[in-house]
């Protein structure tokens, strides 16, 4: 049987009554962009954030742009991020005119290396930005620590993990701002491109609701640059049924998890759980030993996988103008080369991810070596 990495029909077909009621009530009401199924969606995410304001933007990296904006990032300025993480992170800093300067990461949660942070830090530096890759959190205290004595502002790059959490304080709590895609393969997946902003401060939300507004507070009248940003109607009606389920997919996220962890532990490196985590496996991401004909073998048995990232942005062509060379950031570079996302997603069944498990361990059957 041929798997499916992730699959939204199959999401859609399981809440169809009520999905279809809050499209047509959208339809119905005439009212497109913004209006009260976003401004309900805000409040609801907000809540489920443990944050005072939410703002709807138009897409992940739309949200990062905006809040990155509201900081005043722009010329000259630094920028501290990951180099293991999606384009869209650093790409937004690049846009401003800013510079990205890459961190490397840990090899157990992939995320930002606190320990690596302090000695890349200037006069220059804007601000932080941690990813918390896959759904698994970036070591926020430390990093809250450092970015306090510092002064700098923290953004949370939260796009893959809303809900994910540290003790009770979820993401998107600790930064200035925190950032959600709403892309559709996401944790919460709109029906086309959306995003938010998450923030407690009161004059970040303010300027972030201007700044997705071509920079205007009032209709025609424009104080500053801004874009258009919004999240439309029919997304937020999407999102606000999909948020009501979030934490039963996340649990059922987790129990493929854990099966997969007991189950694969003895052929390859299963990802690190934090002490105090809570993991929400926005993607269930191995390190392999030959990868790559790991990755052959489990597709000709009908396991479809996928290699985030096979390159880290310090390698990337387009940031070539920063500098940087192979070597700079070892454990990045080395991630690129062992790592591997197995299917996940929480509509899974038993059976298909037996396929999954068996397709691993037949691969490794009989081999010495076990993990990476
Ligand atoms: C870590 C990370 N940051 C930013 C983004 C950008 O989000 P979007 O695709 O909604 O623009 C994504 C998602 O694709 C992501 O995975």
């Amino acid at each position: 049987m041929k798997l499916p990495f992730f699959d939204l029909k199959r999401q859609y077909r399981n809440i169809q009554e009520e999905i279809d009621e809050a499209v047509n009530r959208v339809v119905k009401s005439g009212m497109y962009i913004g209006g009260v199924e976003v401004e309900q969606l805000e409040h609801e995410a907000a809540a489920y954030t443990q944050v005072r304001h939410a703002v709807g933007i138009s897409s992940g990296t739309d949200a990062l742009l905006a809040a990155l904006m509201a900081l005043g990032v722009g010329d000259g300025d630094e920028v501290v991020t990951s180099p293991f993480t999606f384009i869209a992170t650093a790409e937004v800093v690049s846009f401003l005119g800013a510079r990205p300067v890459f961190v490397d990461v840990e090899e157990g949660t992939f995320n930002i290396d606190p320990g690596l942070i302090e000695e890349k830090l200037t006069k220059k530096t804007k601000c932080i930005v941690p990813v918390h890759l896959f759904g698994h959190m970036a070591d926020m205290h430390r990093i809250a620590e450092i970015a306090d004595r510092y002064a700098i502002p923290v953004v949370e790059d939260a796009a893959q993990a809303i809900g994910a959490a540290i003790g009770e304080r979820r993401a998107c709590s600790f930064g200035i701002a925190g950032c959600l895609s709403f892309f559709p393969s996401k944790n919460l997946g709109a029906f086309g491109d959306g995003g938010m902003v998450l923030t407690n401060s009161d004059e970040v939300a303010q300027n972030i609701r201007v700044i997705k507004e071509h920079g205007s507070a009032v209709r025609y009248y424009h104080a500053r640059i801004g874009f258009n940003g919004r999240l439309d109607a029919l997304q937020a009606a999407v999102l606000r049924v999909k948020l009501a389920y979030l934490d039963q997919w996340a649990q059922l996220r987790m129990e493929h998890a854990a099966e997969y962890n007991a189950r694969l532990k003895p052929f390859v490196t299963v990802p690190v759980l934090r002490d105090g985590y809570s993991h929400v496996y926005h993607q269930y991401s191995i390190l392999a030993y030959k990868r790559d004909e790991l990755a052959a073998h489990l597709q000709a048995r009908g396991v479809p996988t996928a290699i985030y990232y096979p390159v880290p942005l310090h390698l990337q062509e387009v940031f070539g103008y920063l500098g940087y060379r192979k070597g700079d950031f070892p454990v990045s570079e080395s991630l690129c080369d062992r790592i591997i996302s197995l299917p996940i997603f929480p509509e899974m069944t038993a059976e298909e991810r037996t396929q999954v498990i068996e397709g691993v361990s037949s691969f490794y059957d009989g081999s010495s070596a076990g993990s990476s």
